[in-house]
């Protein structure tokens, strides 16, 4: 049997001070809603809906096909909310889960756990519920003589003997789909504050016959919902160390586990090592016995086994094996770096294929260029790419010799073997194994000074 998701994201989330949604802020380099809704689906939902309400074009443009979408066009209360998505709810096969959508720490295993103890509890509503030392601000869950749950009242409705009670409802539920739909239909809004509380839909189901249980998690960070930049950092911290955590036991040594950021959707071989204050993005895959350290920021690369990276910053591209990049090297998109190269010491690539073996060791700008295996850079060569208007290919064989403060204005091309001598600019295709020299002649005035009278 299957559930689907419902994950209430309509909320202002004025406590972020921000301009965008509180939803779409991130943790760990992923949107809150977008970890809620990852979780969902690897606990096993099949369909997942985000009800987005304030600035909802922004928050589907971010969450795009992630999910289906409910509009709550005026935010009224979480009752309201799931009402939006009455044909969703009508439609599902099995249970509903209700989420929220700045809840990114609840994990798969809990949402899993909750709909089996649903299930074998043969409830029609079960709220997801946590043992807290401080409860003040959270639904208090009133427990009958029986143990089962009779009601939530909200702080604000609180008496003090139920302010007491440190049982709360982290406003996530599992729901017989069509039990749901109808308990919705029996929705007043019966409080000060004329807000449809979806908490009374248990009240609703217990005076239908209904059986309503409690199912309390057994980790309470799962239900940290974020409202400030504060809780944005304590979530992130937490889903860092659970990150890197993953990595460690897998064998990748992380020297500081605060200070390496590493997204979801990485992966990294045993033996790595990370050092230092290093972002690792999505869609990026470490090899084995690699170092990563300094100041670093990966995005999106390959990096092969036995690489060595040193602050510098690597964008949608392929570093080979054993190669050295860094320090303070800026590897741009779409470059494919060869084995045993190395990427020295501000040095800038961009959209360049570098073969094995050659040697960028430090101040060269490689843009747009073809280069061969073995070649060796000097200091300050330059491609000149771009002509103000378009940008051209610079071609470079194999067994180069570039000689230091070369400029080559492509479109060019540097045949096999050949050498350039320090000073050039190469404006013309250059044949293999030839030697090329483009500057003016040296001229010494070895009396010029005795003319000017010094
Ligand atoms: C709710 C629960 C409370 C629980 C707490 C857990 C109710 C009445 N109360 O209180 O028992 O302890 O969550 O955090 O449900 N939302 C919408 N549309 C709305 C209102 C809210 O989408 O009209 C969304 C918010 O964006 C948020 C979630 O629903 O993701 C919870 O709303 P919030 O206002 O934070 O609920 P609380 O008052 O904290
Ligand atoms: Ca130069």
């Amino acid at each position: 049997m299957s559930f689907s998701t419902l994950i209430l994201a309509a909320g202002m989330g004025t406590r972020m001070k921000s301009s965008r949604p509180k939803v779409i802020h991130t943790v760990c380099g992923k949107p809150l809603t977008m970890w809620v809704i990852d979780a969902s689906k690897a606990a096993g939902a099949d369909k997942v809906c985000a009800v987005v309400g304030h600035c909802a074009d922004m928050v589907k443009e971010t969450l795009g096909g992630a999910c289906e979408y409910a509009l709550q066009a005026e935010q009224k209360g979480t009752g309201h909310a799931v009402m939006q998505a009455m044909n969703f709810i009508k439609s599902a096969d099995g249970e509903i889960v209700i989420l929220n959508g700045d809840t990114p720490l609840v994990t798969a295993g809990a949402i899993k756990d909750a709909v089996e103890y649903h299930r074998t509890s043969g409830n029609k509503a079960t709220v997801i519920t946590a043992i807290l030392p401080d409860a003040t601000g959270y639904g208090r869950i009133v427990r009958g003589a029986e143990g089962g749950v009779k009601k939530i009242v909200e702080q604000k409705n609180a008496t003090d003997e139920e302010k007491k009670i440190n049982e709360v409802n982290s406003g996530m539920y599992v729901f017989d789909a069509q039990s749901l739909a109808y308990a919705l239909t029996k929705l007043t809004p019966n409080n000060a504050q004329g807000e449809y509380y979806l908490t009374d839909t248990l009240e609703i189901l217990l005076a239908a016959g209904e059986n309503v249980g409690g199912y309390a998690i057994a980790d309470n960070d799962e239900i940290r919902g974020i409202n400030d930049r504060v809780q944005l950092y304590e979530a992130e911290k937490i889903m860092r160390r659970r990150i890197n955590e993953k990595h460690m036991r897998e064998g990748v040594t992380i020297r500081d586990i605060d200070s390496v950021c590493i997204e979801d959707g990485v992966t990294i071989g045993a033996d790595t090592e990370i050092d230092g204050c290093v972002t690792i993005k999505s869609g990026t895959v470490i090899g084995e016995g690699c170092y990563i350290g300094g100041t670093t920021t990966v995005d999106n690369s390959e990096i092969c086994d036995g690489a060595h990276i040193l602050s510098s910053v690597i964008l949608n591209s392929k570093i080979g094996k054993n190669t050295n990049v860094g320090p303070f090297a800026y590897v741009r998109p779409n470059c494919v770096v060869g084995d045993n190269v190395k990427v020295g010491d501000f040095v800038e690539v961009k959209n360049s294929t570098i073969g094995d073996g050659t040697k960028i060791s430090h101040l060269t700008y490689i843009g747009d260029s073809d280069v061969g295996e073995r070649v060796n850079f000097g200091c300050g060569t330059v491609t000149c790419n771009y002509d103000g208007k378009k940008k051209f290919r610079t071609t470079i064989g194999d067994d180069c010799f570039i000689g230091c403060n070369t400029n080559l204005v492509s479109p060019v091309s540097v045949g096999d073997g050949a050498y350039i001598a320090a000073g050039s600019t190469i404006t013309d295709d250059i044949p293999d194994n030839a030697l090329a020299i483009a500057r003016e002649r040296q001229v010494n005035k070895n009396t010029w000074k005795d003319k000017r009278g010094e």
